[in-house]
């Protein structure tokens, strides 16, 4: 079964033709991330409008890479919630669109399959790990999002924690933000930390039992910054000048740390562990989870083919729908 699966959630562009849940045929991706540096974060109207502007290109490559046509495709899959809600109509729309057209040449209406972008990002690990199923446990860290899922079945979830503040995604940011590196900052702290020492600034653990809490790390690092600058308070262990490798080194491993900890006290019954996120990217989180499933890098930041990938399995459990199909920014799992 060929899926064309729609991603537009934030500020990637993305669509993917994925065959039987776990065979990506094309994964395209247009990245508007140099566009927003400009201003430190997304910009919802400008994402919404480049959406706009390259959804069909965008498509339509990925049916050539696929080298298939849009007769050709069975379903259309589309992300309808969680995201910015002006960039997530766009797609929706698109994928109506699509759907209804494709309908014409064929006897059959070709199905509509709504998917939530935490699932999505969950399923990018069967893409990448074949021989995953469920049941696991799941860590989804993202820009937007901090969980960790009991994954029952492929349609079946149960949150076990998640954030009371920021995500480990946006931690990582605004870090790297007050750190003046450019956004979004995760990666930049990830290079930056590579040779720093990880014990050289101490910040608190939070006191959390299952779900995480970031903003109090993110308001020492920031105000660590601040008080340096203005020559404020100091500890003898802090550095003189502050030492941004290692600050990016301390703060990554204490993030990195929290979620490693919390995943393993988490999982009571020992299930296979399964990371997937922007965050799931980090050099540090891989090496503090040597046993997790992690998705190639590829499939770690947003994109169409984890997309395509689970709303194969939301088609087997009769997850479909018509004409009426709707975005929101915000939805449950
Ligand atoms: O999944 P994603 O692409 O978009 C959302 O659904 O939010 O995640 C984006 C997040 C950003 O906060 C970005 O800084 C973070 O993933 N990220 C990283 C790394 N690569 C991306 N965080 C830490 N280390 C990385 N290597
Ligand atoms: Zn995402």
């Amino acid at each position: 079964m060929k899926i064309l699966a729609i991603e537009t959630s934030c500020d990637e562009t993305a669509c993917a033709v994925v065959k039987d849940g776990v065979n990506v045929l094309s994964n395209v991706v247009a990245s508007q991330i140099e566009e927003h540096k400009l201003y430190g974060g997304v910009v919802p109207e400008i994402a919404s409008r480049r959406h706009c502007e390259n959804i069909t290109g965008v498509c339509e490559a990925a049916l050539e890479q696929a080298r298939t046509t849009l007769t050709e495709i069975d379903a259309i899959a589309v992300t309808y919630a969680p995201g910015l809600i002006g960039a997530l109509l766009v797609g929706v729309n698109f994928a109506k669109g699509l759907a209804l057209s494709a309908s014409c040449t064929k006897p059959n209406n070709i199905p509509l399959i709504p998917v939530h972008h935490i699932k999505g990002h969950i399923a990018s690990n069967y893409i990448s790990h074949p021989q995953l199923s469920p049941p696991f446990l799941s860590l989804v860290v993202s820009g937007g999002h901090t969980s960790i899922i009991h994954v029952k079945d492929y349609t079946e979830f149960e949150v076990i924690g998640s954030t009371l503040d920021d995500a480990a995604g946006e931690a990582f940011d605004k870090a790297a933000r007050a750190m003046g590196l450019p956004y979004p900052g995760g990666i930049y702290i990830d290079r930056k930390a590579r040779n720093g020492d990880t014990t050289a600034y101490k910040f608190p653990f939070p006191k959390t039992k299952n779900d995480f809490s970031f903003s109090g790390l993110k308001t020492a690092v920031i105000n660590l910054i601040h008080n340096t600058k203005q020559g404020g308070v100091r500890t003898a262990s802090q550095h003189e000048p502050l030492n941004l490798t290692d600050l990016a080194a301390s703060f990554q491993h204490t993030v990195c740390s929290i979620l490693a900890e919390k995943t393993i006290a988490a999982n009571k019954n020992q299930l296979p562990i399964a990371v997937s996120g922007g965050v799931s990217a980090n050099s540090c989180l891989r090496k503090m989870l040597p046993n997790a499933f992690f998705p190639e890098l590829k499939y770690c930041g947003d994109n169409a083919a984890m997309i395509g990938c689970q709303a194969y399995y939301e088609f087997l459990a009769g997850n479909t729908i018509c004409n009426s199909l709707n975005a929101f920014a915000t939805m449950e799992l």
